[in-house]
């Protein structure tokens, strides 16, 4: 790997991850993922000079959790992978000019704008595709910002479909495995947002963070995913 992309993180051993935290660590599964694959690596050097802090330590807090439920998950290797390649790369459509700029400004974005973040989803899909990424790593960035209760998109619907003709990476119906970290990516996502402070809100406490959460995803499914991320050792 170069020097110069080594330089811009750390490698540090697993830990609980505090919460906030916008320290650039990755755990070392993370790093060899990076390391294995040039056209990842320039894709991580991306995020690093083009993404806000918050941006930045919330991919590598979202990848090194990844990394830790795809234990719990039961994942095999391949599927680990995928999961880890897509959480790298969910929010990777945010380096696009419009959408960074909006990103980095203080204060909540206005509906307009918002309506312009929304569009990082399909720039993050693209630019997976372009790399050559596995049609399942693009289901897993294509639904990240897809919840139950309809209040999410691109596609805003009650209980979450995952098959969608229009959709390149969704002409197909993801297979259970993959259906398993689609869920669990989302969820993942929220629960780093909602953790965290922006300057235009304060982070949740546990609490109101997992009733958040429970009340995006309800399903029995997701209810059980939640339950881990919350688990005290
Ligand atoms: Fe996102
Ligand atoms: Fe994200």
């Amino acid at each position: 790997m170069g020097e110069a992309l080594r330089n811009m993180y750390t490698v540090a051993p697993k830990i609980e991850q505090p919460k906030n935290n916008t320290k650039k660590e990755i755990y070392p599964e993370v790093d060899a993922l990076i390391a294995e694959n040039p056209k990842l690596q320039e894709a991580v050097k991306l995020i690093l000079e083009e993404c806000d802090k918050y941006t930045v330590g919330h991919v590598f807090r979202t990848a090194n959790i990844s990394l830790t439920l795809s234990e719990y998950l039961g994942l095999d290797e391949k599927n680990q992978k995928i999961f880890l390649q897509a959480a790298l790369l969910h929010d990777i459509g945010k380096t696009e000019d419009e959408i960074n700029e909006l990103i980095k400004k203080e204060g909540k974005p206005s509906e307009e704008e918002f309506e312009i973040i929304k569009k990082h989803v399909r720039g993050s899909v693209e630019y997976a595709k372009e790399i050559g990424m596995p049609v399942e790593v693009l289901q897993i960035i294509g639904a990240h910002h897809e919840e139950n209760n309809g209040q999410s998109y691109p596609r805003n619907e009650k209980n979450r479909t995952l098959h969608d003709e229009t959709l390149p990476e969704r002409r197909s119906e993801p297979d259970e495995e993959i259906k398993k970290i689609i869920h669990a990516f989302a969820i993942i996502d929220a629960f780093d947002a909602l953790s965290s402070e922006r300057s235009y809100k304060k982070e949740f406490s546990d609490q109101d963070c997992k009733e958040k959460l429970v009340d995006k995803f309800p399903s029995e499914e997701d209810a059980r995913i939640i339950d881990l991320l919350f688990y005290e050792k």
